[in-house]
């Protein structure tokens, strides 16, 4: 919806919960556009769709060319395109060698596919607590979560922040263990000076139309400098096929195999989409910066921590609100509740980004796989039982922070939107003794006290 900044302007005074006009027009919500498309964007899907060509089968070659653009994106020798992010850590738990019954370390906050694609390899997740202030996994919190049948180690740069790879990788090294980058909110972030996905064993990502590299629907794609690995999850990928140490493939049913394989409109989309996505991540930044001067301003507000050496994407914005801090006498239960209310009253959306760490998606908690237990109880293993309450970082995460948006991966690319956004802080600011009122007469619930959501 487009919006004007005249109301900005006229109603920068009273909160829409204090009977003041709210920042988008009263009974709108405003929602954020993603993905962009240009004349050339729509251009070239098209001449795709008309060429009658749809499948990989019907052209390899153009998956390949797909495959050696994402390589060149992630510096590694090799890609493999698939069907979605899921597929693509699916994949890439395959490639690294998992197999049944092993446990593959993933972060206790991050997406509930993180660890759903381990059990579709019939593993077992493990959770490794995040770090409070960058939300991401740490070599400490990875190394605490090893145990002698861990094989895999999933660390997933959550939001667009890099985690610190290196030094995980170099826990992955001490231990003889394979690290995946899960890279689907951060393509385009860096570390070090290095575009992340291609700094570990292998990289996966979701290339859906939500992400910061969007596909037209549902897409995703591994990255790796390991042809073993590359081979090996190629495998997975189509139909058992053996695939030769050329790469190419021999319709033989030589192993497990799903069908990952990608629609060829989707690959179209995210060749040009590469050719936006540093101007794009560009954007993102420059809308992450206006709200971080404005949170920074307001006493107990806290922009997301970026360390030195990396360049977050933002694919998400997650701040912090710590009443105490402001001088507010609520608790952060309640603060965490008023921030949505007021927002919403706004016309805009906060949400959480998981309201519970992984741990307690009941997938986890009642250890649903595919049926008679497995993979918790096969190969002879004794009861595994998980419980939140061993994520203190997650949930404090959870806890102290809020992502702003709907859908959140969109919002940063709007500066329009992230103008509304801001519009609704700076009210805030002129109004902290009238939020800390509304707030006190709120239920002080954590927010994992609800059934899991992912928004
Ligand atoms: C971090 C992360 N990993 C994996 C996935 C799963 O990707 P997909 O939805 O393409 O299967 C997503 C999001 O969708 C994600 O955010």
């Amino acid at each position: 919806m487009p919006l004007s900044r005249a109301p900005f302007a006229l109603e920068l005074s009273r909160l829409a919960i204090d009977g003041g006009d709210p920042v988008v027009p009263k009974g709108f919500v405003m929602m954020s556009r993603w993905p962009r498309l240009d004349r050339s964007d729509l251009e070239a899907v098209t001449r795709q769709l008309e060429s009658g060509l749809y499948t990989e089968m019907a052209s390899a070659a153009r998956v390949h060319e797909f495959e050696a653009e994402m390589a060149m994106m992630a510096n590694t020798r090799y890609a493999l395109a698939v069907n979605s992010g899921t597929a693509a850590l699916h994949c890439a738990i395959a490639g690294a060698g998992v197999e049944s019954g092993d446990e593959v370390v993933v972060p206790a906050l991050a997406y509930i596919a993180c660890a759903a694609a381990v059990l579709h390899h019939q593993a077992i997740p493990v959770f490794a607590d995040v770090d409070p202030e960058t939300y991401n996994v740490t070599a400490e919190s990875v190394e605490a979560a090893l145990t002698p049948r861990t094989r895999a180690i999933m660390a997933v740069h959550l939001h667009g922040l890099p985690c610190d790879v290196d030094a995980i990788c170099a826990v992955g090294r001490r231990h003889g263990i394979p690290v995946i980058e899960d890279f689907s909110q951060a393509v385009g972030a860096t570390y070090r000076g290095r575009m992340v996905g291609g700094l570990a064993s292998v990289g996966a990502a979701s290339l859906m139309s939500g992400k910061n590299l969007p596909s037209l629907g549902e897409a995703g794609v591994i990255v790796t400098n390991d042809r073993a690995i590359r081979n090996k999850a190629a495998g997975l990928k189509a139909f058992a096929d053996a695939v030769k140490p050329d790469g190419t493939y021999e319709l033989i049913g030589a192993t497990m195999g799903w069908n990952y394989r990608i629609n060829l409109l989707s690959a179209v989309m995210i060749s040009r989409q590469l050719f936006h996505l540093e101007n794009y991540t560009h954007l993102r930044q420059n809308s992450a910066a206006r709200l971080n001067e404005t949170i920074a301003a307001i006493r107990g507000f806290a922009p997301p921590v970026v360390p030195a050496d990396r360049e977050h994407c933002y694919h998400m914005y997650r701040f912090k609100f710590d009443p105490e801090a402001a001088g507010l006498a609520i608790t952060i239960d309640q603060a965490h509740e008023a921030l949505k209310r007021v927002f919403l009253a706004e016309g805009l959306y906060l949400v959480e980004f998981q309201n519970q760490p992984l741990a307690g998606h009941d997938i986890i908690q009642r250890r649903i796989g595919y049926g008679r237990g497995c993979p918790w109880h096969c190969h002879g293993r004794g009861e595994m039982t998980y419980c939140i309450e061993d994520y203190p970082g997650a949930l404090q995460a959870i806890r102290d922070s809020l992502v702003i948006g709907m859908p959140a991966q969109a919002v940063l690319a709007n500066p329009e939107v992230v103008d509304a956004y801001i519009a609704v802080f700076e009210k805030l600011d002129r109004n902290l003794r009238i939020f800390e009122r509304f707030a006190a007469d709120l239920p002080a619930r954590p927010p994992w006290s609800t059934a899991p959501r992912m928004f």
